[in-house]
């Protein structure tokens, strides 16, 4: 237990079997299929590669980075590709693969930009769904967990760059985000 944390949302264990599941129906649905995954830096890194290890199909992952939170707990509202993808997406069948789905103004975004390069076809993946703060619709392909209003941290996702590194999903507590003029 990590003393800026509440309490474990989603254990080691639980995260394990559910990226194996994720990958299973992903390589069910592309055989015969090459895949491009696209991650979301830097918090879908840590999803992406456990993800890609459970994939059968031939598979090639690249990534993205967009402007979002910066360190604070709230949505700016805009988004900005701040590094784009390296390869060509044209003819590609991506998946795109994220943290989280939190407003949706992120996926809503890079779904609608991706699909503007003529790729074969585009899928979202997210290991959390948070859907009670939603503002833009945001068809989910495949979903690991839906998850509570809570800010959370671990396996990837941060605040204000920290935690990352944390095995499991944990709820922060909101002490460390608040009083801060945020
Ligand atoms: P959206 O554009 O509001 O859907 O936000 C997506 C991004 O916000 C995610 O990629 C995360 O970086 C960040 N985010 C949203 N909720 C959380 C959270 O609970 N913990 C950590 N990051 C979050
Ligand atoms: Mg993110």
């Amino acid at each position: 237990m990590h003393p800026d944390c509440e309490r474990v949302l989603i254990s080691e264990k639980e995260i394990q079997a559910k990226v194996a599941e994720l990958g299973r129906c992903i390589s069910n649905d592309y055989a015969g299929k090459e895949l491009l995954m696209i991650g979301v830096l830097k918090g879908a890194a840590i999803f992406l590669a456990d993800l890609v290890r459970e994939i059968a199909v031939p598979t090639q992952y690249d990534f993205m980075a967009l402007s979002s939170y910066g360190s604070a707990a709230k949505s700016s509202g805009r988004v900005r590709i701040l590094k784009d993808l390296a390869c060509e997406a044209r003819g590609r069948h991506i998946i795109i693969v994220e943290d989280i789905v939190d407003t949706g103004l992120t996926m809503n975004f890079l779904a609608e930009n991706l699909s503007s390069r003529d790729p074969a076809s585009v899928k979202i993946c997210t290991l959390l769904d948070k859907p009670s703060r939603r503002i833009k619709p945001v068809k989910i392909d495949y979903k690991g967990f839906v998850i509570p209003d809570k800010f959370v941290v671990g396996y990837g996702l941060d605040y204000g760059d920290r935690y990352r590194n944390i095995p499991c999903i944990m709820v922060l507590s909101p002490k460390i985000y608040t009083n801060k003029g945020e």
